[in-house]
């Protein structure tokens, strides 16, 4: 008798039970899928990516302190952050007043750099045999950025870099087209052009030179280099220029100057140490050490302090080097040690008109004889610096813009697909770029934002 009177009551017991252990093992394995999906979320900052195998450099110590910490900052910066923004604005094309005008000639070399796929077009194949060379792709879809992450990019250039891409899309709303672009984030070009004749793959970074098919794409540091203090472009050549009126190029101290750091397994600038003589080569070299400019709050190392020298030398580091632009805004008289690589705005300069070429295997006579040169033929020296100071004027951000914009609609009429995100991919936003920011990068970041441009970008000159 008794069990038919408890039988009724078993139900009621077991229901909660069961809800209960349900409910637990669900939280349990809701909690592993999260943790799994945040174990597998590469990010801006490089969250679960390993450096580039092909330039291994230290792991980045994360702002976070907790493992909780940093998956809630994953979950909540890669996943919750772009949902309520709405791209570039897709469709409302603007409408301009007037023509963009003619691109500088420069712009002329985005042809050259793309040459190689002009018959082959670029097909999903290239992309994908690009993707072994590659930190990270870049899809962007009805103005949408999507990154699918590889590999880690040596401190806060991947973050620069999408953002330079992201103030792009906000500077041309609608027009910039659907693209699908492998990038690598490190300084050497890869794609070599005899190892990869028969199938030059596309790969985006910072430099080339004319033995390599990597395509020239302008670096993080216009945005800025928030490590060493480098604020964006447009602050910096202003400022650098009103410092270097300051001292007319007479009134400067009559030698060549070098400042920078020897140890980037750059030989020439090793070299170049044997030089530092002011009486017999002319010339005055000094080490810059980052790690002390670091903690003495960078004081001393200000760019806009290093024009005092009638001539300023540029000498490669372990590939091109970001100082070119900053060494071309001082209207020194810029000696360049023959450069091997080049980036997307040397190929603007022209020698003996904005710079002097320094003969790499006679170093320092070569050093010697300019400046003699110079120092005898002031005008000629002078209006040589002026004009490479011109140069770097003109390079604005606008122009900048123009040049990616142009780079990317060119290299996406080679495109023989219609480029859609890997599933593997997330998009990136504004939004999102600054949750994974610190607060210096943040400050950098939110200072070079772009405006909407009230011109079309300018065309490319017809072949
Ligand atoms: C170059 O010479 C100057 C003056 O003699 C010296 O102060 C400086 O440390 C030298 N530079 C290097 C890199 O040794």
């Amino acid at each position: 008798m008794s069990w038919l009177m408890h039988s009724p009551r078993t139900p009621t017991y077991l229901i909660p039970c069961v809800l209960a252990l349900s409910l637990f093992s669900l939280t349990g394995l809701l909690l592993y899928k999260v943790d799994d999906v945040v174990s597998r979320t590469g990010t801006v900052v490089g969250h679960n990516l390993e450096p580039t195998p092909w330039h291994v450099f230290p792991h980045k110590p994360f702002d976070e302190e907790t493992r909780q910490q940093r998956a809630y900052k994953i979950l909540q910066c890669s996943y919750l952050t772009c949902r309520y923004t709405t791209g570039d604005g897709g469709g409302e094309r603007r409408k301009f007043p007037g023509g963009g005008g003619q691109c500088p000639e420069f712009f002329g070399a985005i042809r050259r750099d793309l040459e190689p796929w002009m018959v082959s077009r670029i097909t999903k194949d290239h992309v994908a045999a690009a993707q072994r060379l590659a930190a990270f792709r870049v899809v962007i879809v009805g103005g949408k950025m999507f990154v699918d992450w590889y590999y880690a990019c040596v401190q806060s250039r991947a973050m620069f870099t999408l953002w330079g891409l992201l103030q792009l899309l906000r500077r041309y709303p609608g027009m910039v087209p659907d693209v699908d672009m492998m990038f690598d984030c490190m300084d050497k070009p890869t794609v070599n052009r005899i190892e990869y004749q028969g199938m030059p793959v596309p790969l985006f970074r910072y430099c080339t030179t004319k033995e390599h098919f990597d395509i020239p794409f302008p670096d993080w540091s216009f945005w800025g280099w928030s490590e060493i203090n480098i604020r964006p472009w447009d602050e910096e050549f202003p400022d650098i220029k009103r410092a270097s009126q300051a001292v007319s190029w007479r009134d400067r101290i009559p030698r060549a100057y070098w400042k920078g750091n020897p140890d980037v397994s750059s030989p020439i600038r090793m070299e170049l140490l044997n030089c530092n003589h002011s009486r017999k080569w002319g010339a005055q070299i000094m080490r810059q050490d980052w790690d002390e400019a670091a903690r003495d709050g960078f004081h001393h190392s200000r760019l806009a302090d290093q024009c005092n020298h009638r001539y300023k030398i540029y000498a490669e580091g372990y590939a091109w080097s970001v100082s070119l632009k900053y060494i071309l805004s001082c209207g020194s008289v810029a000696l360049l040690i023959a450069p091997q690589y080049e980036d997307f705005f040397s190929r603007g300069l022209v020698a003996d008109q904005n710079y002097c070429l320094i003969d790499p295997l006679k170093l320092c006579p070569s050093i010697k004889y300019t400046v003699e040169w110079g120092n005898q033929h002031l005008e000629e020296a002078e209006a040589i610096g002026r004009r490479g100071q011109e140069f770097m004027e003109s390079l604005t951000m606008d122009r900048i813009y123009e040049y990616m914009f142009n780079l990317i609609s060119e290299y996406s009429k080679l495109q023989d697909f219609k480029p859609t995100p890997p599933p593997t991919s997330l998009e990136v936003c504004v939004e999102s770029l600054l949750c994974f920011a610190d607060e210096k990068q943040r400050t950098f970041l939110t200072r070079s934002t772009a405006s909407r441009a009230v011109t079309p970008p300018c065309t490319l000159r017809p072949i």
